[in-house]
């Protein structure tokens, strides 16, 4: 059947696609329907089509699902951060269960449902982000606005309180537009490549209450007229006499970035105000935070992720460990605590010095740390030094584990793998690998680190067959 742009059609939605769009059928022909939630019978406008599948964009809702709420968010729809808004909390995990259990047995092979925990959910699944990175642009108006991209364009929506981001935000945003404004400090234009401040990057130590706030500005600090009135303000946001933990912006800085990119963050960093990191911790293990840090978004749930992932490695003392794909070292120390010792190896050499100054802070010694990829450092070690290895904890980026790694691992014969994965297809395809090469899967657990998204965590502890 033809189906021409703009006709329109009624879908009942069946499912969640990966970018989080309703999935719907009509005559045997997909249906992609953003904002529409499983158990919809919408009204949509045909927009593009493809052979089998098609894009509509959803008009109204004719039978709305039992788990469509209103989303709290006035700009969730436009903002396309949070895919899910529009469905209950229950749901969602419910959802995301399934996806990954259909995961492990299509791309898998693996029926490991009843070996699964509960999920970890949270209690309030709001306000969880400590790091929120705002582009600051012009609205119809001329007003200087901040806010997040509209899904997939660099149309500013305006946006004052994210509800999943810090409530001090909206604060620290409110007055950097003040000042902009009476200082006349431009907003950055991508199209001309004028103009000053284009990003402004807010992070929180939960457990510390320490803020940081960098700038990333198009040229040198010295044009930022007035910046000395700038820190003075947004260090007086805060009440600085309350108990330990009361929000405090313990350090302001500019990251120069005058490249016409993406690419948010600059090469260059000037401190204004404060030490340049912040302090937060995670459990029992402290953690420099610097502007460029990789740190986990939802310290609440990292802290549970990580206490499950050390309770599946079984580590009691005298064991030896592996930690691939181990940022700035935040699992690697979590380990190092309850073993002989932790190898941890990381990609970007920025993270292993904070990997290693981490380690100091907390006066952890049994860790080593390698800058390098994990497929390749791991064989090379394994070959000049090939000592007995009873844990191997992995947490690879979307894309999974590179092949020579997953090999060396089943050469190297740990008596447990910890997989920690943010990419469900994945993790099938690379556990279906270890378990054609001697490992079962003898527990899992999921992890709601990003509630309101379409994405899930997941730790999965793996044992040597006795054969
Ligand atoms: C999902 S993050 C995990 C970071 C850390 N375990 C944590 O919880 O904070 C994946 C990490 O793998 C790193 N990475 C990506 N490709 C890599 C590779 N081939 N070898 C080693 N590290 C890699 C990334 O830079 C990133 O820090």
């Amino acid at each position: 059947m033809l189906w021409e742009k703009g006709t329109k059609i009624q879908v009942k939605i069946e499912d969640i696609s990966d970018t989080g769009e309703g999935i719907g059928k009509t005559d045997g022909f997909t249906w992609f329907v953003k904002d529409a939630v499983i158990g919809d019978l919408v009204e949509a406008k045909v927009m593009k089509t493809k052979k089998s599948y098609g894009f509509a964009r959803l008009e109204q809702v004719l039978e709305p699902s039992p788990h469509r709420v209103l989303p709290p968010c006035p700009v969730a729809r436009s903002c396309g951060g949070c895919q899910l808004q529009a469905m209950d909390y229950e749901e969602q995990a419910r959802f995301k269960e399934n996806k990954v259990f259909n995961n492990l047995l299509r791309i898998g092979g693996i029926d490991c449902k009843e070996l699964f925990e509960p999920m970890i959910k949270m209690d309030n699944p709001w306000h969880y982000r400590n790091k929120a990175q705002f582009p600051v642009g012009k609205n119809k108006e001329g007003k200087i606005i901040t806010g997040f991209y509209a899904g997939r364009t660099h149309t500013i929506i305006e946006c004052e309180d994210c509800l999943i981001g810090v409530p001090e935000n909206a604060r620290i945003l409110n007055c950097i537009r003040t000042y902009m404004e009476e200082y006349g400090i431009l907003p950055y234009d991508e199209e001309t490549n004028t103009g000053m401040v284009r990003h402004i990057l807010i992070r929180k130590g939960f457990q510390t209450g320490q803020i940081m706030v960098c700038l990333v500005i198009n040229g040198p600090t010295e044009q930022m007229r007035g910046s000395e009135v700038l820190v003075k303000r947004l260090t007086a946001l805060f009440d600085k006499t309350g108990p330990e933990n009361t929000p405090q912006l313990t350090t302001i800085a500019c990251s120069i970035n005058q490249e016409k990119t993406n690419v948010i963050m600059g090469k260059e960093l000037v401190n204004l105000y404060g030490p340049g990191v912040i302090i937060d911790w995670i459990g029992p293990v402290q953690y420099r935070i610097s502007p460029l840090s990789f740190y986990q978004v939802n310290p609440v749930q990292t802290q549970r992720l990580y206490e499950t992932a050390l309770e599946y490695a079984e580590l009691t003392g005298t064991e030896t460990v592996w930690d691939l794909y181990c940022g700035i070292g935040t699992i690697t120390l979590f380990l190092a605590r309850k073993a002989k010792k932790v190898y941890g190896v990381e990609i970007i050499p920025q993270a292993i010095e904070d990997a290693c100054a981490n380690a100091k802070l907390n006066g952890i010694e049994n860790v080593e740390f390698f800058t390098g990829k994990a497929e390749e450092v791991l064989p090379e070690q394994f070959e000049s030094n090939p000592v007995p290895v009873d844990v191997i904890v992995v947490d690879p980026p979307r894309k999974g584990c590179d092949a020579r790694c997953l090999e060396t691992i089943i050469a190297m014969e740990p008596k447990r793998i910890v997989y920690i994965s943010c990419d469900s297809a994945t993790l099938a395809r690379d556990l279906k690998v270890l378990g054609e090469h001697g490992y079962e899967v003898a527990r899992g657990r999921m992890v709601d680190m990003f509630p309101w998204s379409i994405h899930i965590e997941c730790v999965v502890g793996m044992q040597r067959k006795h054969i």
